[in-house]
């Protein structure tokens, strides 16, 4: 993995931006993984502000949501496609058409197995993702694979943890029905992208940052999976690497790669 600690939460949006723009700059058809909760919106803050000085445009690019919640109409609130529109696509100039989130608003369960399939079969379409953007969840997981979640595991339906509804019960007025069900890329299609960028900040994530970078490859922390991607890129900010044993090594790391960049290593 590489690990790459930076001085603060801003730091850490503009790296995630140079990232993308240069997926969009460099590919013909630059297929992007996007992922939702309060992390990336600095990102998508970073790339709207981009895209109104012209420096990039979405056009040809196309998108694939990690996850929705199932049970909620995606005009709701709190639906990860009205996220997606309020904070990215309304923004920018990516055709609408070319935006997937994954469809959950239905109750039935063969409707909801079908567009999880159709979900895998449209990002073999598209080409395959050329660069996930991840968050990571106090409990470890990525998308809504929770804790236990199969490394083997594609979009499906998936049962959430007490922690993460807990945890964005914050987004719910009090009395409204909160989903407990999501429809999510499994930890197989996210392993299957051609790279991944887990963007993770705050001391509070600092835990699930250390078990995802340094310890045990484990279902109990779904991030760990990430250990078996040939091209995992992990930008924190240096609270939530507060706990890393091996801080100093990846900023010697870091250093190492930008001497060979720039042709003199020793
Ligand atoms: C949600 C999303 C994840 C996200 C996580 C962390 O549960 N499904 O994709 O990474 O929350 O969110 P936050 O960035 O708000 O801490």
């Amino acid at each position: 993995m590489q690990v790459i600690i930076l001085s603060s939460a801003h730091d850490v949006a503009v790296y995630a931006a140079d990232r993308v723009v240069d997926v969009i700059n460099t590919k013909k058809n630059p297929v992007l993984g996007l992922a939702t909760g309060s992390t990336p919106i600095a990102l998508y803050e970073e790339l709207v502000a981009r895209h109104h000085s012209r420096q990039v445009s979405f056009r040809q690019t196309v998108s694939f949501n990690l996850d929705e919640y199932i049970g909620i109409a995606d005009s709701h609130e709190q639906s990860y496609r009205t996220f997606m529109n309020q904070h990215l696509f309304n923004a920018i100039d990516i055709m609408p058409t070319n935006t997937h989130v994954p469809l959950a608003q239905s109750k039935e369960v063969a409707v909801l197995k079908k567009s999880a399939q159709d979900y895998e079969a449209s990002i073999q379409q598209a080409g395959g993702i050329d660069l996930q953007i991840l968050g990571i969840g106090l409990n470890g997981h990525i998308g809504f694979n929770e804790p236990t979640s199969s490394f083997a595991s594609r979009t499906r339906i998936k049962t959430l943890s007490e922690s993460t509804v807990a945890a964005n019960k914050r987004f719910f007025k009090a009395g409204e029905y909160q989903p407990e069900l999501a429809l999510t890329m499994g930890i197989g299609t996210i392993l299957d992208s051609r790279a991944v960028l887990l963007m993770a900040t705050g001391k509070a994530k600092a835990e699930a940052v250390k078990a995802m970078i340094e310890g045990p490859i484990s279902a109990m922390c779904p991030a760990s999976a990430l250990q078996l991607h040939e091209a995992a890129t992990i930008v924190l900010d240096e609270e939530a690497a507060s706990l890393l044993a091996l801080k100093e090594y990846y900023q010697w790391c870091e250093l190492k790669r930008q001497q060979l960049h720039e042709g003199s290593l020793i």
